[in-house]
């Protein structure tokens, strides 16, 4: 059994995962917590690389198969290097999207046959399942302008994508997504929660601290209360 405790944020484009991460990560440090924090696509240094092949906008049109495996490879090489070893040693690790994303956007996005992407992302695991994952809920509408106006980053491959309006088997891409995660939030509900992302992000915060400080509390089988 792993010692230590495994959070993932999930959610379309713009709901704060990457944001809500890096504020995670501190609070967990601020109450004395080990922490790591890591994300997807990335997180290494051959990860990192592969990232921007997925999200940079001038890699446009990239083939769905390419794009399953190099999510994979990328998962397979942070599982190995970061997420295993620092569970093992009892950190806190905090991953900015992980498997469920390749089922909402691969999977009911793309249309690729689900037993192919779940094969996939048990290779990439190693049997490593989060113990929570937080479902960032928000109104794609609002998320998009966020990633897009908000947002200084530069990888924008999937929301031009959602912008361009594009259909796939007479859906947009976009309502696929979106539909695909309540489907896969509504098929695990013990492990994710779903929080409402169109409110101030501190409302969001104080929610997912709360979740996670019920979680450790059952964990080290006394109170824990996570100060912000
Ligand atoms: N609850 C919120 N209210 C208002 N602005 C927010 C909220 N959450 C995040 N933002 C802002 O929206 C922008 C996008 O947020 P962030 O990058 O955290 O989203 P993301 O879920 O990581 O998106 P992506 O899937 O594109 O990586 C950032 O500029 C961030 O400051
Ligand atoms: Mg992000």
């Amino acid at each position: 059994m792993k010692k230590g405790y495994f959070v993932t944020l999930e959610g379309f484009e713009g709901s704060g995962k990457t944001t809500l991460a890096h504020k995670l990560y501190h609070i967990f440090l601020k109450n004395g917590f080990h922490a790591l924090v890591t994300k997807e696509p990335g997180g290494t240094s051959a990860g990192d690389k592969i990232r921007k092949i997925l999200l940079e906008r001038e890699n446009e049109g990239l083939g769905y198969k390419a794009e399953l495996l190099l999510f994979a490879a990328s998962r397979s090489e942070n599982v190995r290097i970061n997420i295993k070893p620092a569970l093992e040693k009892g950190l806190i690790v905090i991953c900015d999207r992980y498997f469920d994303s390749t089922i909402a956007y691969q999977g009911f996005g793309r249309g690729i046959d689900m037993d192919i992407i779940e094969y996939l992302n048990s290779i990439a695991i190693e049997g490593i399942i989060p113990d929570l994952t937080i479902f960032l809920d928000v109104d794609t509408e609002i998320g998009l302008k966020r990633a897009t106006t908000l947002s200084k980053s530069t990888e924008l491959r999937f929301e031009d994508e959602f912008l361009q309006k594009k259909e796939v088997n007479g859906k947009l891409f976009l309502e696929r997504v979106r539909d695909g995660y309540y489907q896969i939030a509504r098929q695990n509900p013990d492990r994710i929660k779903i929080i409402d992302a169109n409110r101030d992000i501190s409302l969001i915060l104080k929610d997912i601290i709360g979740l996670i400080g019920t979680h450790l509390s059952l964990k080290y089988k006394k109170e824990v209360i996570l100060n912000l």
